[in-house]
This record gives C-alpha cells, structure tokens and sequence, in this order.
C-alpha cells in the first residue's frame, strides 16, 4: 500500500493514548503461559508481532482467550509439541524468547520466520544456549530452527550485547532448570522479563548488569500493559519539529531501561515534560507533554543510552535533521541486524527528502537544521520503524512524499494513521 503524506501546516494538538508496549506484550503472554492458573493481560498490543506469539503459544497447547484487547490465558504450565512450524513471523523478539522456552523441553519444535526475520542471526541465542546444552540446528545462524528435546544445565553467561532478547531467552531458559543461571550484560538493556518474572514469583535477582535466576514456579498475573513509548516517539518527534504543536500522551511505560529518547530531547533542549508519574504493574508509567521546539541543538548519542533508546534512533534520525548543528550516532552497530539494517536504510531515505545525513559503520552523522524538500517517493524496507520514521519526516517536507508499502506499519501499530489524523487541528 502506497502513502501519500503532506505537510502538516497546522500543528499536533490533542491527548492521545498509544498502542500496550509491545515488548510487555510479548512477555505478558509467554509468562502466563508457564504459570499455573488463569491470567487476564488487559489491553494487550494490537500490533501482529504480539500476535505472533500469541498463536504460538496456542499452538503450544496453552487455553488463550481473545475479547477485544483483553486476553485470558489458562494454563497448568505445560506445553505441548506442536505438530506444525511455529511461525515467529517478522518478529525477532518471538523467535528469541521463544527459543530459551522451548530449548529444555521434552519435544522438539521447529520456528521458522518472514523473509526478514530469516535474514536476522541467531547465533546471539543458538551459543549460549548450546552452552546450557541444547541442541539446535540452523541454517548458518539463521531461521529455521530446530530445536531438539534436551536436557539443560545453568550456566554463568556473559554477553558481548546488551540485548534484551538474548538476556531474556537466557532467563527464560533457566527458568526451568535446577541451579543458578546468570546473565551479565555490559550495560542494561530492557528489564521488563526481570520485572515480570519478579512480579510472578519467580527467584530472580538483580545485581548491577548480572540478573540471577533458579527455576521458579510461576503465579498467574493479571496485567494491564502500558501505553509503548516506542510507538509514542513518532507523535513526541512530530511535535517537537512541527510549528504549533502541543499534545498530551496518556499511560506511557517510561521504565528508566526505555526513556533514552526522553534523555536526548531534554539534552537537545526540546519542550517535554512527564506529567503524573505512577506505578502500575510493576512498571513505572506516566503521561507526556510535549510541545514545538524551535531552538533543538544537535548532541552525541552513544554508550550506554544506546540500548535505551534502540528502537527510536530511526525517528531520532529524524528529529536530528530539525536541529542546530551536528548530531552524531555511534556504538549503534546492532541496527544494522534489525528488522532491515536501519543505518542504511535511513541515511539512504532521509537523503533522498533532502537531509544532510551520511552513515558510519555504527551509527550516522546528521547535520541540521536543514529544510527537507520531499517530491519523492521513499520505501520502508519492510520495516514499521522505517514506516512510521518516514511519516514523520514527511510531515515536515515541502513538497509531499510517497511511502511504499506503508502496510508494515502493522507489525506495531495499525492505528498509526488514523491517530495522526486525530492530532491534526
Ligand atoms: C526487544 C529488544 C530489543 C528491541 C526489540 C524488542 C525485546 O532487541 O530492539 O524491538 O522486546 O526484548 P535486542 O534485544 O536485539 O536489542
């Protein structure tokens, strides 16, 4: 499906509410499903890589109930063999998770992915859990895989990533095994399994980047998952860099271990402010003002904010081409290894609008502010970060643009569009 966008003249104003996190989403239904009992996750993602999950985990002979956003799922912590493929579709989070899961049980199971999730390595998850003992086949690192019945033992792991996929497949793995596994990454990534699996039961601990987990029984929850600061980054960008704008975004997870975004905005002296900071479920959630801002200045993004921030550095990119002076991306080699590689996806598209933008092997440099002239047609890479990143810069462009495939703006967010329009004065 082609896009067309247009410059919005007139300003985002409104309150809006975005799609349930969709990293909690994931979580939410994985751990209900070996936790013994009924669960009721509320507002779960609509987004279909959630949704991927969720029927894997059917598939796996779990009891799960959809009505509307609500999801039931009854289990006595069993799963079964599946007698087909699980297909993990375009999401990577899945395919990983799922893996730790399934690597120490008494059947084997096979997943498989889209053309992109195919592409993307899996070794990150086949090393360490071959060094628990299980016994996956892959095409070169790569999806399919098969994964073999074995038995596991715990291990002490250290990551060369701070990946959240992997620190949770780990986790997820030890989950069911006698002993101490532990997982040491070099900075912090997303911390929502630690929080879940805490918030379940589980014996977890976390000391520093080392998170120390023993097999658990786990207690059904009963959730409400918060709005994904991940997909209200697209509207917080179009806000800062269209004149006139000020709009509200209700209930957005701001756990610490995902507001990088909102570190860098404050830093480039962006109008943003959190508003009535609470706690629900186990996760820190608050609501988000934010308004036009004309004097953003350019900064270094690198480090340790790098996994903070991980998938907003495409609309970040962005945000970067609207502000004073130079922004300079590095230690994010990981995109590369995403749903495309959003490095060069993003250099290559943002240049096409008229941006001053070049890319390095880990990261780009972008200098602002410049005035995005658009008149051409740009593609997603089948990616919905790209999608959505695109929207945004369109909005800002003098002459409209068209985005190619702009249907995988669903993997996240199906609503995308019709929330713009509803911000739109
Ligand atoms: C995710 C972790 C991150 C992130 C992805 C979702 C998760 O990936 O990019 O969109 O839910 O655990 P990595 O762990 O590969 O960094």
């Amino acid at each position: 499906m082609q896009k067309l966008v247009k410059n919005c003249i007139s300003g985002l104003k409104g309150e809006i509410t975005v799609p349930a996190d969709k990293s909690i989403s994931h979580r939410a239904i994985i751990l209900s499903s070996l936790a013994k009992g009924k669960s009721v996750i509320k507002n779960f993602s609509d987004g279909q890589d959630p949704h991927s999950t969720l029927k894997i985990f059917k598939a796996l002979g779990i009891d799960i109930e959809e009505n509307g956003s609500e999801v039931t799922v009854k289990s006595d912590s069993e799963l079964y063999k599946s007698e087909t493929p699980l297909d993990c579709g375009n999401s990577g989070t899945t395919m990983r998770l799922l893996s730790g899961v399934l690597a120490g049980q008494n059947f084997n199971s096979i997943l498989t992915g889209d053309e992109s999730l195919s592409k993307r390595p899996m070794k990150r998850i086949i090393e360490p859990l071959t060094l628990m003992g299980a016994k996956i086949e892959s095409t070169d690192g790569k999806a399919p895989l098969l994964i073999h019945s074995a038995k596991l033992n715990p291990i002490s792991y250290k990551s060369k990533l701070a990946s959240a996929q992997v620190k949770s497949c780990i986790l997820l793995a030890g989950l069911g095994i006698d002993g101490v596994t532990s997982v040491t990454e070099p900075c912090l990534s997303r911390n929502h399994t630690e929080l879940m699996l805490k918030s379940m039961g589980a014996n977890i601990k976390t000391d520093g980047t080392t998170v120390y987990i023993e097999k658990s029984e786990l207690s059904p929850v009963n959730i409400e998952i918060c709005a994904d600061i991940s997909s209200a980054a697209y509207f917080i960008v179009a806000a800062l860099i269209i004149p006139n704008s000020k709009i509200i975004l209700k209930n957005v997870g701001l756990n610490l271990t995902r507001t990088g975004i909102i570190d860098v905005i404050k830093q480039m002296g962006g109008n943003i402010e959190i508003l009535d900071e609470r706690e629900i479920c186990g996760e820190t959630v608050g609501d988000i003002l934010v308004g036009y801002s004309e004097n953003l200045k350019g900064c270094e993004i690198s480090g340790e904010i790098i996994p903070r921030l991980i998938d907003e550095i495409p609309v970040i990119s962005v945000l970067a081409t609207q502000t004073q002076g130079q922004t300079v991306i590095k230690d994010a080699q990981d995109l590369r290894n995403k749903e495309s590689d959003r490095i060069s996806a993003m250099v290559t598209e943002l240049k096409k609008l008229g941006a001053d933008i070049e890319e390095t092997p880990n990261g780009m440099i972008i200098n602002g502010k410049t005035k995005l002239s658009g008149g051409v047609e740009v593609e997603t890479y089948h990616d919905h970060r790209l999608a959505m990143s695109l929207y945004v810069a369109g909005m800002v462009c003098e002459r409209e643009i068209l985005i190619n495939e702009f249907e995988w703006v669903n993997i996240s967010f199906p609503t995308f569009e019709k929330l713009v329009e509803s911000v739109i004065s």
